[in-house]
């Protein structure tokens, strides 16, 4: 027990490191997402040329698509400091005002998790983003009076998994609103190409286009599968990744050819098995498969909803011909009903 945890631990914290020194430091550097690349080559020329902070910039997508290594692209690009924090670890609104108003001109504050601050803390934000000034309350009581308090022009780069879980009042703030979505293949190949580069391991065009096809279309997700075949053709292959290798290492790291784990198969199971196909409401799948509706919702149903697996319809969660294929199962009729 105590031996896991300290391997965990460890693990966890390499884990830290190796994807830091692996973030593209420049758009140039950024693989993929061209749209959005392109838009912001715009935006951040435009904010440099007048000498003006750039527009408040929001980022939504799943998890490890890039949104915080964006956000860092970002203000490196701006020619700017960023300091970083998190919606629940913003325990005052006092806090916040702190961080605020130590920003100079014209620089970034990135807030992770945008959507997990609370209300009182959030208003804090409202006449910051817009009029670049806080309100604070001052004594209590009756003798109680509210100042404001100016702040630099800064740049407020906020992420969120979904922009659905974010108040309306906050959404409408940020100017400049970019989606992330899944990358393609190619693009996923490229960054395990770069990142092998990086550090320093040899692999054929073929694996990495192996690794790529398994990585869910997740620069995070290849990431972790380099890292994970390396190991294997260090100590069994004398370094080199060939297409051999990488197979071997997949198969004995159990990541199938559609780059799920248990727990996607897992939920495509219990919907097919205790919901007959469904529809099911996601409330009553997370509590079936006894595991968080926001994981579900955040990592799991997006990538399976992307690849065709599982549809979203207005009464549940329902698996496709395609999901029942993937288990050998014959799908159910047409003519059924949902
Ligand atoms: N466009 C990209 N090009 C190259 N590597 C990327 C890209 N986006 C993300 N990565 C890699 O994936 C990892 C996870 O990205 P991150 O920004 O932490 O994702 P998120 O904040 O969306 O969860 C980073 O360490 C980075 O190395
Ligand atoms: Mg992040």
């Amino acid at each position: 027990m105590s031996d896991d945890r300290i391997l965990t631990a460890a693990r966890a914290d390499e884990d830290v490191q190796y994807e830091a020194g692996l973030r593209p430091r420049t758009l140039d550097e950024y693989i993929g997402q061209d749209r959005i690349r392109e838009n912001l080559h715009v935006s951040i020329a435009a904010a440099r040329q007048r000498g003006e902070a750039l527009d408040h910039v929001l980022l939504y997508g799943p998890p490890g698509l890039g949104k915080t290594t964006l956000a860092y692209v970002i203000a490196n690009e701006l020619g700017v400091a960023i300091r970083a924090t998190a919606g629940p670890v913003i325990e005052r609104a006092g806090d916040l005002a702190a961080m605020l108003t130590n920003l100079q001109a014209r620089e970034a504050l990135f807030i992770d998790e945008v959507h997990r601050m609370s209300p009182a803390i959030e208003e804090i934000l409202y006449p910051a983003m817009e009029d670049y000034e806080l309100d604070i309350m001052i004594g209590q009581g009756p003798s109680a009076r509210s100042v404001k308090v100016p702040v630099h022009r800064f740049t407020l780069i906020g992420a969120t998994t979904r922009t659905g879980l974010l108040t309306s009042p906050l959404r409408a703030r940020f100017g400049i609103v970019h989606r992330l979505d899944y990358y393609t293949e190619d693009d996923i190949r490229e960054i395990v190409q770069r990142s092998a580069r990086i550090v320093g391991v040899p692999i054929d065009l073929d694996a990495a286009v192996e690794i790529a096809r398994r990585s869910r279309g997740t620069p995070r997700v290849a990431n972790r599968l380099l890292r994970r075949v390396r190991d294997y053709a260090q100590v069994r292959a004398g370094g080199h990744i060939t297409l051999d290798v990488a197979l071997q290492a997949l198969r004995l790291l159990e990541v199938d050819e559609q780059g799920f784990d248990e727990v996607d198969r897992r939920l495509l199971r219990t919907i097919i098995e205790k919901f007959g196909g469904g529809p099911v409401g996601v409330g009553s799948l997370a509590a079936a498969m006894s595991e968080e509706r926001d994981a579900i919702e955040d990592i799991y149903e997006p990538f399976l909803i992307q690849i065709g697996f599982l549809d979203r319809t207005p009464r549940g969660r329902v698996a496709t011909a395609r999901a029942y294929e993937y288990f050998g199962l014959a799908a159910p009729g047409r003519d059924r009903l949902w």
